[in-house]
């Protein structure tokens, strides 16, 4: 990693004149790769400044230096927080402010990052449970990416639930695939496989399991194929991500089933953040 990849970015005057400035107080990272999915998704990693911290399922601010002003957009970190190296997952939106240029993007290439990661879906902003459902739909499945992989998850619950529902088959890989990976990790491997069911699901294309995760909980599909209870404030706790429909009506599933709202500063029973959409 080189010394410009760690250190914020110290102001716009030494910018080369050629290219728009670093503004100050950002940091500039390097893209180490990019792996497209379909014409909608893709993930891309970026080297990590050494002093940034982050909690699993927080989101920072990411922007390109293709302006004078960037544009930046929220996204949740996907890497767990002992990776050297950042991962993100996108949308690619083709007027989109940002992702359509970002969706271009080539190792090598620099990307801007706000310092300060924040958001709800942590450990601290829930109650203790005894099992926790992950709910996401589409890029959804990014700060999920994060919490899966951290210990800290394990040690708070003994189950974990990851829902995947994506319109179609391709859409699902990224999670088939970290998953996957998951289950194969020497040191992990045998906990993650007792303790983490995964569930993948597409509302627009054949496969083994089809449906919106609204309706799978409505209809108690969701709870059946699991063979668990529906959703129980004692026993269950909940974490959303996805779009801004998804949000209000899986939040308003969670709310009549009995499980209030929480934040960092006011824990609860479920906690949502809306996914990167622009
Ligand atoms: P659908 O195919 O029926 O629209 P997107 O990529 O648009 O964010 O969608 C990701 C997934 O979320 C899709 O499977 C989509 O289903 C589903 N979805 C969209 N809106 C809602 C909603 N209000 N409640 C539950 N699932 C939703």
């Amino acid at each position: 990693m080189s010394e410009a990849a760690q250190t914020l970015a110290p102001d716009s005057i030494d910018a080369p004149a050629s290219e728009f400035p670093i503004p100050a107080g950002v940091f500039a990272e390097k893209v180490v790769s990019v792996q497209h999915y379909t014409d909608r998704l893709f993930r891309f990693r970026i080297t990590r400044p050494q002093s940034f911290r982050f909690r699993s399922g927080e989101f920072v601010m990411i922007g390109l230096p293709n302006a004078a002003k960037p544009v930046y957009r929220a996204y949740s970190v996907a890497s767990p927080s002992w990776d050297e190296e950042l991962e993100f997952y996108s949308i690619k939106v083709q007027d989109g402010p940002l992702t359509q240029h970002l969706q271009k993007i080539k190792p090598g290439d620099t990307v801007l990052m706000r310092p300060k990661p924040t958001g709800t879906l942590v450990h601290d902003a829930l109650t203790p449970g005894k099992r926790v459902w992950m709910i996401a739909t589409g890029t959804g499945i990014a700060p999920f990416a994060s919490l899966i992989r951290d210990p800290e998850t394990y040690e708070k619950f003994d189950e974990i639930v990851l829902t995947n529902t994506c319109r179609d088959v391709a859409e699902l890989a990224y999670g088939n695939e970290l998953v996957a990976a998951l289950r194969d990790d020497p040191l992990i491997g045998e906990l993650v496989e007792t303790r983490l069911k995964y569930v993948a699901a597409t509302t627009r294309e054949t496969s083994p399991l089809m449906g919106r995760i609204t309706t799978r909980i409505e209809d108690g599909s969701l709870f059946a194929g699991l063979g668990v209870e529906p959703f129980n404030p004692d026993v269950d706790r909940v974490m959303i991500c996805g779009s801004m429909d998804m949000l209000r009506d899986v939040k308003a599933l969670v709310e009549k089933a009995g499980l209030v709202e929480g934040s960092v500063s006011n824990p609860g029973q479920f906690v949502v953040e809306r996914a990167f959409v622009g």
